[in-house]
């Protein structure tokens, strides 16, 4: 069960790694961060300036550590929450604003995953809220599961972004390989507190995450897997995202109608 009790991170019934945070590798102090100081980017992270040639999601690829480390033992979803809000497991706190944490009811029956906030989750700190979300409260009308009694989260909790070619929009970037080992162990947390019956992957990143590298969503896409491990159910689909970069409004009508199928499908196992 959930402690009551506030754990700090350094836990004594843990190995003893060496801590991020006992790393000094920190710019300043997370309190100027939690006092919602903004450098020139918007960004909340006090960090110091990039060598010219870097950019913020290349600059400190060597810290990546694991969230394992920052996870407290027998969480609860508001412990867990507030954990992952210092976390520092790896370099992509500098580059998001803030950890996007998942959201739901504590004993949802139905978890969704999707890969790493957006623009527009990374603002509001809230995970699908942007067009990718409209387009999923979409598919969820579609299908009769109502939003407020599912949990929705994400493979990675901070946005991963580079400056567009006129400097003015953040442009996402697939979180790699390390930075989704780094950041996964929140999402095993999530699944062990809320313990849904029913997991839908949204994209090859989370499908791939709690399936393993070599699951392909194109092929096994809309189908109730059993015996992952994972949930008694798992359904993998498209990322919406996908369905909003289609080329034209025939493929995106086919996209869209495919898309609300596969969460049609989940529907039927909630
Ligand atoms: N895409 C995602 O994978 N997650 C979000 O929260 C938003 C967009
Ligand atoms: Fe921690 Fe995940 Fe953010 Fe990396 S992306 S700092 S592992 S919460």
């Amino acid at each position: 069960m959930a402690t009551r009790r506030s754990r700090p991170s350094a836990s004594s019934a843990r190995p003893a790694v060496a801590r991020p945070r006992a790393e000094g590798r920190r710019p300043r102090s997370t309190e100027a961060r939690a006092s919602g100081e903004r450098d020139g980017l918007g960004r909340a992270a006090p960090a110091p300036a990039p060598p010219s040639a870097e950019t913020p999601s290349t600059r400190l690829r060597e810290e990546a550590g694991t969230a394992a480390d920052w996870v407290p033992p027998r969480p609860s979803l508001p412990a867990l929450r507030r954990q992952a809000a210092g976390c520092r497991a790896c370099h992509l706190w500098r580059v998001g604003t803030r950890t996007v944490f998942g959201e739901g009811p504590r004993r949802a029956a139905v978890m969704f995953v999707g890969e790493q906030p957006g623009d527009q989750e990374d603002k509001a700190g809230h995970p699908f809220v942007g067009p990718s979300g409209r387009l999923l409260d979409a598919a969820l009308q579609d299908a009769g599961i109502d939003r407020d009694e599912v949990y929705i989260t994400n493979t990675v909790k901070h946005f991963k972004w580079e400056r567009g070619e006129k400097g003015a929009r953040r442009i996402h970037k697939k979180p790699n390989a390390g930075e989704i080992t780094a950041c996964v162990p929140w999402l095993h947390a999530e699944l062990a507190v809320v313990q849904p019956r029913v997991v839908i992957a949204l994209g090859a990143t989370a499908a791939q995450a709690l399936l393993g590298k070599a699951f392909k969503v194109t092929k096994e896409r809309g189908k109730a897997l059993r015996g992952t491990g994972v949930a008694d159910v798992v359904i993998a689909t498209v990322h919406p995202s996908s369905v909003l970069r289609a080329p034209d409004p025939e493929s995106r009508a086919r996209a869209e109608k495919e898309f609300k199928a596969d969460l049609r499908v989940a529907a039927k196992h909630v």
